[in-house]
């Protein structure tokens, strides 16, 4: 970013889905990023909207608050207030946008919607003073995989984002969550299986892998391949999932990294393209990281792996992605709504 961004302070709101966040990035650099986490869903196998919106209604000011305080400015000295405006859950992100519109108002500073995916992807734009930067030039892909998405993304410029391919049922962390509640694992599934994963053999099992043409995936093939697995195994020794448990999350989720691995191979080489990224909560996966390491190794891939606090739902990539936005003069009305779907 040039010296156009002198003295802008911009103000990053994220409540799209379990987690709020606010965060304060000023001269593109970061000061601040808060995260609370809503525990509440975790009784539930998975997020219960109503129960997420009153969550972000409790959690909302004392954020914001905690973000302005970290970053050690005046509400007045911010510039511009960004947002994500969707996709997500509805209630959620009403939370969200109402307070960022209610906030504008008040400190007469401009709005600015961010579509969470874009912020992912453009998490690797955060800045933060002292760390080398280590951002991708243009074009580059970038594999989202998170709990509702996994796409892969034609990233030509901060606005100018073409999926070109996606999930045409589960995401890649769905499908995570889903082994982790059919071995009896907690929600979110994804780290309890990656932990496990580590200790096991991800040649113990194979699973039905889809076949989907061009760069689309799908997970519910697989899932399915899993549960019918797991429950004939069962069958024969009550036993099993106890017996087997850290081997069936290795073999899975290398099922996982290889689909996904294999179709973001065909689109480099396609487009002739050895710049890719990873977002998302799946990117924290270490067999996605390792997977993305080999590649780089094999096929020279210029590898961007984001940092684990930017891998989650955050408003450090809302501020970043609305940074760009303000610097092209693009701001958005009071009457904008949010959207649950893209
Ligand atoms: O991006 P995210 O925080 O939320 C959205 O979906 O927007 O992603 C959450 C997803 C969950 O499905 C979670 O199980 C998965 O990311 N996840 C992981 C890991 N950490 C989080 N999946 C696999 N391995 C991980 N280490």
């Amino acid at each position: 970013m040039s010296e156009k961004n002198d003295n802008i302070v911009i103000l990053g709101v994220e409540s799209s889905c379990d987690d709020t966040s606010a965060a304060i990035i000023r001269d593109g650099y970061l000061l601040s990023n808060v995260i609370s986490s809503q525990a509440v869903h975790s009784a539930y196998g998975g997020v219960v909207p109503e129960l997420a919106s009153r969550a972000h209604q409790q959690n909302i000011i004392p954020t914001i608050h905690q973000a302005i305080k970290v970053a050690g400015i005046d509400k007045h000295d911010i510039s511009a207030i960004a947002y994500t405006r969707g996709p997500g859950l509805i209630g959620s992100l009403l939370v969200g946008t109402s307070f960022a519109k209610g906030f504008s108002l008040a400190l007469n500073v401009p709005l600015i919607e961010v579509n969470h995916l874009q912020g992912h992807v453009l998490a690797h734009f955060i800045k933060e003073k002292g760390v080398e930067p280590h951002v991708p030039e243009f074009p580059f892909l970038c594999l989202l995989v998170s709990g509702g998405n996994s796409q892969i993304i034609l990233v030509k410029s901060p606005y100018d984002m073409e999926i070109i391919g996606q999930t045409i049922d589960d995401a890649a962390g769905e499908a995570f969550d889903k082994c982790a509640k059919v071995i009896g694992g907690p929600y979110p599934g994804g780290p309890y299986v990656d932990k496990l994963a580590k200790e096991g053999n991800a040649k113990a099992f194979d699973f039905a892998k889809p076949h989907i043409p061009g760069y689309d995936y799908s997970f519910s093939g697989l899932k399915t391949s899993f549960l019918y697995q797991v429950r004939d195994f069962v069958k024969e020794d009550p036993d099993f999932i106890e017996k087997n448990r850290a081997d069936l999350c290795a073999s899975f989720q290398r099922a996982v990294v290889e689909t996904l691995m294999n179709k973001l191979w065909h689109a480099a080489k396609d487009l002739k393209i050895n710049r890719v990224a990873v977002a998302g909560g799946v990117s924290a996966n270490s067999g996605v990281r390792g997977a993305f390491q080999d590649y780089s190794n094999k096929y020279g891939w210029e590898i961007f792996l984001p940092k684990f606090s930017y891998t989650t739902d955050n408003a450090a990539m809302i501020a970043t992605a609305g940074m760009f936005k303000y610097m092209k003069g693009e701001f958005d009305g009071i009457d904008s709504v949010p959207y649950s779907r893209v």
